[in-house]
């Protein structure tokens, strides 16, 4: 019989593209896991041929162990809109309750320590409650080793550029020209990481069928690293409209714009993501920027 793999966040983007991804490869059995599992999204997933089942992680260690009993692996992305600083405590209690629930294998998607990086200069909760779980979580790993863990890093999303909901908005002025708001200085020496979200489900699947060889390991993934001038030169080609580069500094995009995404890209100026370029692509071929614009149209009004 297949081994059950447990994924959280299931109807969204990462849990999603991890939900997929395990149904292609078909090596495991899919529990989807959901707030509401009467949603549009819950009942497709049924569909597809997932085990949907009921788990909220503010909800107690036992009612999430209940949720994952049987389960062999789980996959674990954390809400920081949702859960602000109760993250890591609602992160560190699922961990415990995978470990109760009997699971083996657990795949956590963490992001760097910021404070530990820029030795206090920036400090990003988002990144840090999630490093604070991994922590913890590696540490349950080490007193526990038949309860293995493995971890990936996703830089920002390029979904960020969909101008349905862009997160990176491409404005048109009265001048008739377009322009890319951004925070990514295009003097810096770090290139400004982006994936496409899709590809982080044949990472987590890979990581889960060799648990030996990615056990205790992080995996960054990073299909392209690009200059601010290198991403609105994509775009312009592939959108067939001229973007010009509207390099906002972090300071001010922090009053124009979503100060805690100013503070991300403060953070990937000056210091970067990880340098953990190469297992990633080792595993699945990551998706460029152009290709992924290639498949998926950026429509600008
Ligand atoms: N956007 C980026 O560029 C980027 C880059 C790197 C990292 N991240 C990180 O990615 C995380 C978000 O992941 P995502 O993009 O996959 O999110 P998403 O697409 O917005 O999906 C959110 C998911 O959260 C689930 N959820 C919300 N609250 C929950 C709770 N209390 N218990 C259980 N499930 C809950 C929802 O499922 P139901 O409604 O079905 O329960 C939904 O599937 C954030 O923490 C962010 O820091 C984002």
């Amino acid at each position: 019989m297949s081994k059950i793999v447990s994924v959280f966040g299931a109807t969204g983007s990462q849990g999603g593209a991890v939900v997929n991804s395990l149904l292609k490869d078909g090596t495991f059995k899919v529990r989807a896991l959901t707030r509401n599992t009467q949603s549009q999204s819950a009942k497709h997933l049924k569909s597809l041929g997932c085990e949907v089942v009921k788990c909220d992680v503010t909800d107690s260690k036992k009612e999430i162990e209940q949720a994952l009993r049987g389960s062999y692996g789980v996959f674990l992305v954390t809400f920081s809109a949702f859960l602000f600083e109760k993250e890591a405590i609602y992160g560190k209690t699922v961990v415990d309750a995978a470990l109760e629930a009997g699971v083996q294998h657990f795949v956590f998607s963490s992001l760097p320590n910021s404070k530990k990086i820029t030795s206090g200069k920036i400090v990003i909760e988002e990144f840090d409650l999630k490093y604070e779980i991994e922590e913890y979580l590696r540490d349950i790993s080490k007193k526990n080793p038949s309860f293995k863990s493995s971890f990936v890093i996703p830089p920002f999303y390029m979904q960020n550029f969909d101008q349905a909901n862009p997160l990176f908005t491409i404005r048109k002025n009265k001048d008739g020209n377009y322009y890319l708001e951004i925070a990514v200085d295009p003097k810096s020496k770090h290139p400004f990481d982006l994936i496409d979200i899709n590809d982080m489900g044949p990472v987590v699947v890979e990581i889960l069928k060799d648990p030996k060889k990615y056990s205790n390991l992080s995996i960054f993934l990073n299909g392209d690293a690009l200059s601010s001038e290198q991403i609105c030169e994509i775009l312009s080609k592939e959108t067939g409209k001229p973007i010009i580069l509207q390099y906002i500094p972090p300071k001010e995009y922090e009053k124009v714009g979503n100060p805690i995404v100013a503070k991300m890209l403060d953070f990937c100026n000056n210091y970067g993501f990880d340098d953990n370029f190469t297992l990633a692509s080792k595993i699945t071929k990551l998706t460029s920027f152009k290709e992924y614009l290639q498949k998926n149209t950026i429509h600008l009004k």
